[in-house]
């Protein structure tokens, strides 16, 4: 059985604390990584992966022993889903935003000011529609266990933005997906798909100017020390998918997959009835530590929605209209 306990790490450039699991699988007990990108020790998925493997190797103690590697450290963003598919890894939580490859009806979660607020977002993945879209890579081997809710994500920069003109002309981080790609194109600025990893790096150099993200990122990862400011522009949601791969699950025992699948459950349960209060933890850290926010008024936020809303548009077909009016309603 694992323990949890708090290490330091120095990592890019920057250092701070995160916990780990110590590498202390029994003899005979089967090793499974969870492998994930996010650091700190307050932000939801560090909270959520810790949750489970604390779980799993306490109920399941002599038979399952589960590794996390935060960070970055086992895989990053381009190697995981290919990692789970050969084996190398069997548990990931990915941002719904990097499975473009593999299906396009994801995308419909990053469709800007969608959701309202993570509510409506949680509406949505508990609908009948919201539940398929689990199984949607079903036929490449991929195994939806649960949404995991991270929060709604707001933009930074290295200058102070209020209306979308603002940002023209600016290069933004985006994770891979086009319907980002159309979003940050939309507002006149020119998006930069990147590795989560890179963000900070990027910041600080100036390759790119600004991003996008939840304060949960923006505060575990400092990117708000590298920038002007964070806009609460509440323009996306960003949500993980808790998953494995088909030939991992099917291995298992069906007593031993049953207990496995009901902790999934519960951890996801558990994990997103919190979210809400790490993201206003992470929040008040961002200003404690001496960050910018900066709010909008009503007009600013409508000239964000109307320099977005085109985008809808644009990716209906591939994602389907049904699927948009059943998030957009919720
Ligand atoms: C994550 O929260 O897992 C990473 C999100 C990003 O790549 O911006």
């Amino acid at each position: 059985m694992k323990k949890i306990f708090p290490i330091v790490s120095a990592i890019a450039m920057t250092v701070f604390t995160h916990t780990a699991i110590a590498n202390d699988c029994d003899k005979g007990e089967r090793v499974v990584k969870l492998s994930h990108v996010t650091g700190g020790t307050t932000h939801p998925k560090v909270v959520a992966s810790n949750n489970f493997a604390a779980r799993v190797n306490k109920e399941l103690n002599g038979i399952m022993c589960v590794e996390v590697y935060p960070n970055s450290t086992l895989f990053g963003d381009s190697k995981e889903l290919e990692a789970l598919l050969l084996g190398d890894v069997q548990l990931l939580a990915p941002s719904l935003s990097k499975f473009g490859s593999y299906t396009k009806k994801l995308g419909v979660f990053d469709l800007p000011f969608i959701f309202k607020d993570m509510d409506a977002g949680m509406r949505f993945t508990n609908s009948k529609v919201g539940k398929d879209l689990l199984n949607s890579m079903d036929k490449v081997g991929f195994v939806g266990l649960g949404y995991w809710m991270s929060g709604m994500k707001y933009f930074s920069a290295n200058k102070p933005l209020l209306v979308p003109s603002d940002a023209k002309g600016l290069k933004f981080r985006v994770q891979t997906s086009d319907v980002a790609k159309a979003m940050i194109a939309a507002m006149g600025a020119s998006p930069q798909p990147m590795a989560f990893a890179e963000v900070y790096g990027a910041l600080q150099t100036k390759v790119v100017d600004g991003q996008e993200n939840t304060w949960s990122n923006i505060y575990t990862k400092k990117f708000f020390e590298v920038q002007d400011g964070v806009t609460e522009t509440n323009h996306q949601m960003l949500a993980y998918l808790f998953m494995t791969s088909k030939e991992f699950l099917d291995s298992l025992k069906p007593d031993v997959r049953a207990k496995f699948l009901k902790i999934a459950d519960e951890v996801t349960q558990e994990a997103n009835n919190s979210v809400k209060a790490a993201e206003a933890e992470n929040r008040a850290n961002i200003l404690k530590a001496g960050g910018k926010i900066r709010t909008l008024n009503n007009e600013q936020r409508k000239a964000w929605i109307d320099a977005m809303k085109p985008v809808w548009k644009q990716f209906e077909d591939e994602i389907g209209k049904d699927v948009i009016e059943a998030a957009a309603k919720s």
